[in-house]
């Protein structure tokens, strides 16, 4: 199918302040969206991107909802999704990696894998999403090219596949040298990086000429991974066992260029997406899409939700009636569009891959299906991840128990939090579990406003999950000092809680036959 095998859709992961902002407007300039990167980002007065999507939007038509950023590259659409990933660092943050069908690891030259990074690659690994991984920063002092390759294979088993090297330490950046053909690409500056920097190709004598001891240096460490394992081949990317590396520097924009290229010329277009008995619905079917980010307006007096949802397959035209295959209603994105329209962009039609913002979509939960015609489809919900942060819930005003249960349950069905329970705590003091504390945040600002039922959280001590695997050893886990059984509502699952790893290995000593497992991937 044309339109879907033109799409590219993938999030940038990334631990905050490694560039992911910066590089968002790199790209964005490198398709030439906006005119000047510093016009939308400043030095001065800078905002977050999320915001300034808007202001790029109106300057160039492009469409936008508050998830994704969509532009034309070539002939290709790219789809950049947003992934939360500073302070509200949340369930929500790994959701998205359920949209995509690729990921740029991003990682800061001086600082390597840091751990929202390792805990974002996890669910790519989980997931077998293809990972292309490109190094920022290189225009600042940092470690070396080969040290962050070996960290790739170590920590995360990756093999790096580079297919750009730095040719200048970083900190004295210069160019790079393309692997494929051997020559060197050298950038020149362009005012405070404002807008894509100059490249030049040299052949590898002129490169020698100019560059020297650099130049050889660049050479004898791209032969040495090579012979490592090193060497470029798409399918290993494919298969998500190695990763393309590619050198840069958001800010100055040198080689954004490449990796966009890179982008659209291998990363995976989507591919048919399997239903929940495992069948893959051709791209070509009727329409069909899933939730999977619900945002509900903080405002009380209006209590709408903008569900995003990403097509999987068919054509996507406003004013169609699709069906919720969970509930079985019928769901119409007319009046939800135009609204968004009036806000954003009209977004009239939609091929896979590419996000959609149903505005007024109250009945619309993280991981429902939407579909059109036959046959109907309903795709696997969404994982639930490891919570990190436990606390219990109270309602604050004993009056409003029964509402404060109703909205407990809601924001439970929703994800917002996961909601754990046990007969020994009893039903007016569930425990909200969360990825990120930002959550509980959302939970508690919302019983208070939609419910009208303000709670009283008490953060409890756990920071270690695990799920019990044999319902039997609820007492033996519950018999150690700093851990606790809890059931999940959502899915049934009994969680093992402890207060720290140090807890767990001496239950785990003590009682060999013990049965935990590592939840799926996330905070572990
Ligand atoms: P994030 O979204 O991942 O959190 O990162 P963001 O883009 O906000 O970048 C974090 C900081 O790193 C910013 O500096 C940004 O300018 C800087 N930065 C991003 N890419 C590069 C790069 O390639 N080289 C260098 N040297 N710096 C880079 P800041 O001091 O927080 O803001 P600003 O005043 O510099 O804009």
């Amino acid at each position: 199918m044309g339109e879907a095998g033109r799409r590219r859709t993938f999030a940038v992961i990334s631990h905050p302040d490694a560039g992911k902002s910066t590089l968002t407007e790199a790209l964005a300039l490198h398709a030439r969206v906006i005119s000047e990167a510093g016009a939308v980002h400043g030095k001065a007065g800078r905002r977050g991107v999320v915001s300034d999507w808007l202001a790029m939007e109106q300057a160039r038509g492009i469409s936008i909802t508050s998830a994704a950023l969509q532009f034309g590259y070539g002939d290709a659409v790219v789809n950049l999704l947003d992934t939360p990933g500073h302070a509200d660092f949340s369930e929500d943050t790994y959701r998205v990696l359920s949209a995509v069908d690729s990921a740029v690891m991003l990682l800061d030259a001086a600082k390597g894998l840091e751990p929202q990074t390792l805990k974002l690659f996890d669910v790519c690994r989980d997931r077998d999403i293809p990972v292309l991984t490109f190094v920022n920063k290189w225009d600042r002092p940092g470690l070396e090219a080969l040290e962050l390759c070996d960290e790739l294979v170590e920590r995360i088993g990756l093999q790096p596949m580079p297919l750009t090297w730095p040719v200048g330490e970083a900190g004295r950046f210069r160019g790079v040298l393309d692997c494929l053909d051997g020559s060197f690409v050298r950038f020149s500056r362009t005012a405070g990086g404002a807008t894509a920097a100059g490249e030049e190709r040299l052949d590898p004598a002129s490169a020698l000429a100019e560059e020297g001891e650099d130049w050889v240096r660049a050479t004898e460490e791209t032969e040495l991974l090579a012979a490592s394992g090193g060497r470029f081949d798409p399918s290993r990317f494919f298969a998500a066992t190695a990763t393309p590396v590619l050198f840069g520097s958001a800010v100055l924009n040198f080689g954004v260029r490449r990796l966009l290229d890179v982008l659209v010329e291998l990363a995976p277009p989507p591919t048919p997406r399997s239903d929940v008995e495992g069948r893959a619905r051709p791209l070509d079917a009727p329409f069909s899409a899933f939730v999977f980010k619900v945002q509900t307006g903080m405002d009380p007096a209006h209590r709408d939700q903008v569900a995003f949802a990403r097509v999987c397959s068919g054509v996507f035209e406003r004013g169609m009636v699709v069906t919720n295959a969970t509930t079985g209603r019928p769901f119409a994105t007319k009046y939800a569009q135009q609204v968004l329209g009036q806000q954003r962009s009209t977004l009239d039609t939609a091929y896979p891959g590419d996000v959609i913002g149903l505005v007024n979509a109250n009945a619309l939960r993280v991981g429902d299906t939407l579909h059109a015609g036959k046959p109907a489809v309903r795709y696997p919900g969404l994982p639930s991840f490891a919570p990190a942060h436990f606390a219990v819930a109270r309602p604050a005003d004993l009056g409003r128990a029964k509402q404060f249960r109703k909205g407990i349950d809601q924001l439970g069905s929703e994800g917002v939090v996961q909601v754990l329970r046990s007969d020994r705590r009893g039903d007016a003091a569930p425990v909200l579990a969360a990825v990120g504390p930002m959550q509980f945040e959302v939970a508690a600002h919302r019983l208070e406003t939609e419910f009208n039922a303000p709670v009283a959280l008490e953060r409890l001590p756990y920071s270690v999950v695990r799920r019990l695997d044999d319902p039997a050893q609820r007492a033996l886990v519950e018999s150690r000092r700093g851990s606790e059984v809890l059931t999940r509502a959502v899915d049934g699952t009994d969680l093992a809680l402890f207060v720290d790893q140090h807890t767990l290995g001496v239950l785990r000593r003590l009682h060999p036959e013990l049965a935990v497992s590592a939840l799926v991937a996330g905070a572990e």
